[in-house]
């Protein structure tokens, strides 16, 4: 699967960066191969549309922000979020209607930005946890990585690689996984398992736990195509909610947004505790996929990979993908 080449794919919600990331000025980057460029309007609301102005194609991202809209630097022609041209300083020869740039839907959930492409076939996940009395979030990354978007999903339901990946922090000798379930959602599945782990130096202070080892009850929910919300309950209580977008930027090339929510307080366990150990595992993982093939086979026609037993929730997710792309008639795997 090209991520470029699937229209499909652009019918979706793709968690794009933290709120945070949008300051003053716009930013650029690309989602599904697509130039798009954010900002923030006079409500504070977050907007995107596509990066290049009609007049003479300049990226819009290297403009500026006036009353809300997004200022093209060559001429200066003004976009609204909707990516109207409410502006022009200069006479226009010839006015199209409709007369601006394309626009996308984009909203804030989560203190993050998403945006959809094209009329998304399922709501943003729900994650009934954020904003619950008890619960706070600690919000981690967003960084740009060299692999496929599905590897990282399929990787972050994977625990056949502890063993091998994460032997250097919380990875157990046992190369074979503990048996887990699958149950199927309307729009992912839910993996469930326990899994022993080692507890070393760092995470010991991200869990707030002293002994060796100990024991991860996850409950893991898969949201096609590139989400999943992860929770992790450990024997003192502690619930830790990994929340992974793995966002299309581009072929090979994938945006790598984490938060997580929990039920302890930044007094039990500090935020930069947490972010340093869930750092120190993203890149013994990130490491390995960036080492794997960009173009992931969603059936042997596309090419071949073998596959464990183990191996069962990335064949679910390559076969949900597939489906959907089946279903789909413009699309080159159909
Ligand atoms: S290229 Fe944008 S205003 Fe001229
Ligand atoms: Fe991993």
């Amino acid at each position: 699967m090209r991520v470029t080449q699937e229209p499909l794919l652009r019918k979706f919600w793709y968690c794009v960066m933290p709120m945070s990331a949008l300051g003053d000025t716009p930013v650029g980057m690309k989602l599904c191969g697509e130039p798009i460029a954010l900002w923030k309007d006079a409500s504070g609301a977050p907007r995107a549309v596509k990066d290049r102005c009609l007049h003479r194609t300049a990226k819009l991202s290297l403009g500026t922000v006036e009353n809300g809209n997004i200022v093209c630097p060559y001429h200066g022609w003004a976009f609204d979020g909707t990516g109207h041209c409410v502006k022009v300083p200069q006479d226009v020869v010839e006015k199209p209607n409709p007369f601006g740039v394309p626009g996308y839907r984009c909203v804030e959930r989560y203190n993050h930005v998403w945006v959809a492409l094209d009329e998304p076939f399922y709501d943003i996940p729900v994650i009934p946890e954020f904003g619950a009395p008890g619960y706070r979030q600690v919000i981690e990354f967003c960084d740009d990585w060299a692999c496929a978007p599905l590897r990282i999903m399929e990787n972050a339901f994977d625990n056949a690689h502890f063993a091998f990946v994460h032997k250097g922090s919380f990875g157990d000798t046992d190369p074979v996984p503990p048996p887990f379930t699958l149950e199927d959602t309307e729009d992912g599945f839910v993996m469930r398992t326990e899994v022993p782990v080692r507890n070393p130096e760092g995470m010991r202070d991200a869990i707030g736990m002293t002994s060796d080892r100990t024991v991860r009850r996850t409950a893991n929910r898969f949201f096609v195509p590139f989400f999943r919300a992860g929770k992790i309950t450990y024997p003192n209580g502690l619930e830790n909610i990994l929340c992974t977008a793995a966002t299309p930027m581009d072929e090979g090339k994938t945006r790598f947004v984490q938060w997580v929510i929990r039920n302890d307080t930044e007094e039990q366990v500090p935020s930069e505790k947490v972010i340093a150990f869930d750092k120190r595992v993203s890149l013994e993982d990130k490491l390995i996929l960036e080492s794997t093939d960009e173009n992931v086979p969603l059936d042997a026609s596309e090419g071949r990979e073998l596959h464990m037993v183990c191996d069962r929730p990335g064949v679910l997710m390559r076969k949900k993908i597939r489906q959907l792309l089946r279903a789909t008639p413009e699309s080159t795997a159909a």
